[in-house]
């Protein structure tokens, strides 16, 4: 049997779903909701660590110490306020039922890099890394299709 044998019309619908897939759907990230406990020590205008990835549906717990000023820590998108003193860690639990990349910044005015201190929630699978996935496989899959019908072609079939 040849994989070329595949009509013109079944080729053009599979890429169609395909692109269709690629394009059109969410993609949600299943994975099992757990409970996490993230460390994040505020210093030198920086969060460390500065990406911090969970699965949708997980219960948070966001512990913040600070090493040198009174810093702030708020989640866009996530009604998460956090302030640590030195010394005086504070913590904040929620659940991350919203996918998608949330910008985490400081809240307190702590000083000239204040506005640059930052840092990033990821919850769930970015959804760039499922298109670039799909892209790559439909460019195989186009690739492999266009191949198959030269050889179609040589073959020297009818229709
Ligand atoms: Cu740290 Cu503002």
């Amino acid at each position: 049997m040849r994989p070329s044998g595949w009509p013109t019309h079944a080729r053009i619908a599979i890429l169609l779903v395909l692109a269709a897939l690629v394009f059109g759907l969410p993609w949600p990230a299943r994975a099992e909701a757990v409970e996490r406990t993230i460390h994040i020590e505020a210093r030198d205008f920086a969060f460390r660590p500065s990406r911090i990835a969970v699965n949708p549906g997980d219960r948070v717990t966001i512990e913040l110490a600070s090493g040198d000023f009174v810093h702030g820590l708020h989640v866009e998108g996530y009604d998460v306020n956090l302030t640590a003193d030195p010394g005086q860690p504070a913590s904040v639990t929620f659940i991350a039922d919203r996918p998608g990349t949330f910008r985490i910044r400081c809240s307190v005015p702590c000083g000239a890099l204040h506005p640059f201190m930052g840092a990033r929630l990821q919850v769930g699978v970015p959804v760039g890394f499922w298109r670039a996935l799909l892209l790559g496989l439909l460019a195989i899959v186009a690739g492999g299709l266009t191949f198959g019908r030269k050889a179609d072609l040589g073959g020297g079939g009818g229709a």
